[in-house]
């Protein structure tokens, strides 16, 4: 057991430490120490975040007729956040040490007692709101306070009936957006695991409050449709039913994806029964009518909502720690991040064979160019040997190098195309591995 915990740990240190290496997630603020929980992504964490977001809002919104995106504004007027029960309920326990004056979730500690850093004694558990406060305006006094929002979902409820009068959908339909949300974490902790700022892939789906069952077993099933083609190891995603002490204070069911991290089965997502609850809030808190009409039975009614909630970042991790390999000892170890293509930050690398033959070059950069156009996120690479290119591509997970050698221009005879997860390599011309290339993106 110990054994199997120092192999994971050191699993997180590698990927850590390879995506602080390659450019894909540095420390908030490195240069003036950091910032506690939050995290920068650098050129290919921004890709990989990015084709996630695309893979998500193409599933979850724009190939469903009954879905509709929007992007709201992270600050919001506080009343939203009283009347979703956020200012008074939005909260962890929290303990701190009367020596030390670390603080601490009480939640998470075995020992209530004893202070895990120094040993001194633990103070009384109290609440500790999550939400950052702000004042918006020139004024800093209670009359200008708001939040940075904790959840993108409010930004729904609260365009819930704007929606309605502006494109008329007819339920169940849902709304979906992607988005920075905040929650001033006692303990931040594991990387990108539980961050302050955090970003996160939301559905709100308003039905009938008869056929919340049916909606809710549909959305399960989206996501889990989702969680493989991300390419994510199916053996390594659990379903967990929350138990009613558990749930948030909204929901009426809620089931928890779980991953198997290399510190642990965490939650990965979640999918909540919200039933009436925000609609109720804001109508009567707002004093406006959120209600919905249903023109062929004439009922008018508040209604249930499903709610798959995705965070970005968890996802991240989660493909990270599932495409880490590595293979070989000594000079011939290689580390290689096998990201489904469609997930690759980069898709394709182009390499002359010989950086100081001219035709080569030339060729070389005639046909990334081509592939640029056809793939977008295409490099180009001339530095050191073709291995150690192989090397560096593998490391940042890019799924095919293409290489131009004397063959290519002399003979017309196409390219070679290496494959990153077998090493192997066949030759083809440029136009048979754009239509290879196509067909593996789903393109
Ligand atoms: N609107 C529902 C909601 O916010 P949640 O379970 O609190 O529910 C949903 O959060 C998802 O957001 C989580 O399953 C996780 O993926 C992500 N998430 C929550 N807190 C996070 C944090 N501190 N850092 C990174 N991701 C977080």
């Amino acid at each position: 057991m110990a054994e199997k915990s120092t192999k994971n740990n050191e699993l997180m240190e590698k990927i850590v430490s390879l995506c602080k290496r390659r450019g894909f997630i540095f420390q908030g603020s490195e240069i003036y120490g950091g910032l506690a929980g939050t995290w920068d992504y650098g050129p290919y964490g921004a890709e990989l975040a990015n084709n996630l977001k695309n893979i998500w809002w193409k599933r979850f919104i724009s190939d469903r007729e009954d879905m509709f995106g929007v992007d709201a504004a992270i600050l919001m007027n506080p009343k939203v956040w009283e009347a979703s029960g956020h200012v008074s309920g939005f909260s962890d326990p929290l303990v701190e040490c009367e020596k030390c004056h670390h603080r601490f979730r009480a939640d998470q500690l075995e020992d209530k007692i004893k202070c895990p850093d120094c040993g001194g004694k633990l103070g009384e558990e109290r609440q500790f709101n999550m939400m950052f406060k702000t004042h918006v305006g020139a004024t800093e006094d209670e009359s200008s306070v708001s939040y940075l929002r904790p959840e993108t979902a409010g930004g729904m409820f609260v365009n819930f009936k704007n929606v309605l009068d502006s494109i008329h959908p007819k339920i169940p339909f849902g709304l979906g957006q992607i988005g920075k949300a905040f929650r001033n974490e006692i303990a931040p902790r594991d990387f990108v695991f539980r961050s302050r700022e955090f970003r996160q892939m939301e559905v709100e789906y308003f039905v009938k409050p008869e056929n919340w069952k049916e909606a809710f077993e549909e959305w399960r099933g989206v996501v889990l449709d989702w969680c493989k083609e991300i390419g994510l190891d199916m053996n390594h995603v659990h379903e967990l039913e929350v138990a009613d002490e558990d749930r948030a204070h909204y929901s009426k069911r809620t089931i928890d994806f779980e991953f198997d991290y290399p510190f642990g089965r965490k939650e990965l997502y979640g999918l909540a029964y919200r039933t009436d609850f925000d609609l109720k809030s804001h109508s009567s808190a707002s004093g406006v009518d959120i209600s919905y009409f249903d023109e062929e039975t004439k009922e008018r009614f508040i209604p249930h909502v499903i709610e798959p909630s995705l965070g970005v970042d968890r996802t991240i991790l989660a493909v990270l720690s599932d495409s880490y390999k590595e293979e070989g000892e000594g000079d011939d170890k290689r580390v290689y991040l096998k990201f489904s293509p469609k997930v690759a930050p980069v898709k394709v690398a182009v390499f002359p064979l010989l950086k100081n033959k001219e035709i080569l070059v030339d060729k070389a950069k005639e046909v990334y160019k081509l592939l640029k156009k056809e793939f977008g996120a295409v490099m180009f690479d001339d530095n050191g040997n073709i291995g150690k290119r192989y090397r560096r591509q593998d490391e940042i997970g890019t799924p095919w190098c293409v290489t131009v050698d004397f063959d290519t221009v002399e003979k017309d005879a196409g390219v070679t195309v290496r494959d990153r997860d077998t090493g192997e390599q066949k030759r083809m011309t440029v136009g048979e591995f754009i239509e290879f290339a196509r067909k593996e993106l789903s393109l």
